[in-house]
């Protein structure tokens, strides 16, 4: 058997006619920027998400960009994320201007330890007063950080919060949608991510209509209306193909949603194999399981195994921020985050998205305890 680690031609089954509807609605109405489609989708997110204001962005790395300069983040600004994220948390952190500041993570739910986070921001405002401007918690594999914590630090210390939702639709914490809580959310819809379009697209939540406005000016080169601009802007708008694709996508996404907490109910069940430590849903959680990870002493030895029986398996992340070429600048060594640095020696993600079939998990976890 070979099992894939996503398949968008087995999504198409369970939603191409609507996609392709959507498809062709864009291009017979000859209007492909801005347009009815966005403001649908924008509208329909929004009411999904509980009714904040939503702006859709050309990417999740422009939402969070955008959420920051909104935010009012401003060239040699600091701002604080995790180093076991997707590297554009980050790469959104510089675009703005900031310097990225890292806490390690919570060893269990692998997302922003908060107690880290106080440390942090309590040794460093008193050196870098109002440059210490904002907090970036990641909701890392479709689970919210634990943001009761990280909202009293950043109401006590003025910090702007910008949740990176992107690998998190439809995730909620304390019954709170994932995005909802801070001053920006910030939603990645790259292909493979649970409401993903087919190609590039974001979009923003914001907490107040006056901070949606700004992400609308923002994203359309600075303009109020058009040739007045009333921000210095970019072009990063999220596109009426893109759009009309997660309307028709949007309809589907607690169904597929729920199909991943089947998936993920038989493989917390199956596997066998004790050096497997299997993930953690957090009480407070309602998780999205974008991700299934495990973590085993001897992950690459695991994955050739598992590739070797026809299983295809990804690593979430292998290299944590700090040790990345490109942030050889933070002057940050091997041994500043030691739970980030242990997770990602470990972690191996499994198939995961909502059309495989139980047979497929069932057969991933044999071959996990095979390979023990
Ligand atoms: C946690 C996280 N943040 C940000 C991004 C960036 O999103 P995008 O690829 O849409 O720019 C991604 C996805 O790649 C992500 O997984």
């Amino acid at each position: 058997m070979r099992v894939p680690f996503g398949s968008v031609k087995r999504e198409l089954v369970d939603c191409g006619e609507d996609v392709r509807a959507a498809v062709a609605r864009v291009i017979e109405s000859g209007w492909f920027v801005l347009g009815q489609e966005v403001e649908g989708f924008e509208a329909e997110f929004s009411a999904y998400l509980g009714g904040s204001p939503v702006v859709g962005v050309g990417s999740g790395t422009e939402a969070i960009h955008l959420a920051l300069v909104a935010g009012g983040v401003e060239q040699g600004d600091y701002v604080v994320t995790v180093p076991n994220t997707a590297v554009p948390t980050v790469s959104a952190i510089s675009a703005a201007g900031a310097t990225p500041l890292l806490v390690d993570i919570d060893a269990a739910s692998f997302t922003m330890d908060p107690d880290r986070l106080r440390e942090l921001v309590a040794a460093q405002k008193p050196r870098l007063g109002r440059r210490l401007k904002a907090v970036v918690p990641v909701h890392l594999y479709g689970q919210c950080a634990d943001m009761d914590p990280i909202m009293d630090i950043a109401r006590e210390f003025e910090l702007v919060v910008v949740e990176d939702a992107a690998q998190a639709s439809g995730g909620e914490y304390k019954g709170r949608k994932a995005g909802t809580m801070g001053d920006f959310g910030a939603f990645s819809f790259y292909p493979s991510k649970n409401l993903g379009c087919y190609g590039d697209g974001g979009a923003v939540v914001a907490r107040s209509s006056d901070g949606a406005q700004q992400i609308r000016m923002l994203r359309n080169y600075g303009q109020e209306r058009r040739y007045y601009h009333e921000v210095k802007g970019f072009n990063s708008r999220l596109d009426e193909i893109q759009a009309g694709i997660l309307r028709a996508k949007l309809k589907r996404l607690d169904t597929w949603n729920e199909r991943r907490r089947r998936i993920v109910a038989i493989y917390q069940e199956m596997i066998g194999n004790s050096l497997v430590r299997r993930p953690v849903c957090m009480d407070y959680a309602v998780h999205a399981w974008h991700l299934y990870v495990i973590r085993h002493p001897r992950r690459d030895v695991l994955a050739a195994a598992l590739a070797k029986r026809g299983v295809a398996t990804l690593i979430h992340y292998p290299v944590p921020v700090h040790l990345q070429g490109a942030y050889r600048d933070l002057g940050l060594r091997e041994g500043a985050y030691p739970v980030a640095e242990a997770a990602a020696s470990e972690v191996l993600s499994l198939p995961m998205f909502p059309q495989l079939t139980e047979s497929e998990v069932e057969y991933v976890c044999r071959q996990i305890d095979a390979s023990e």
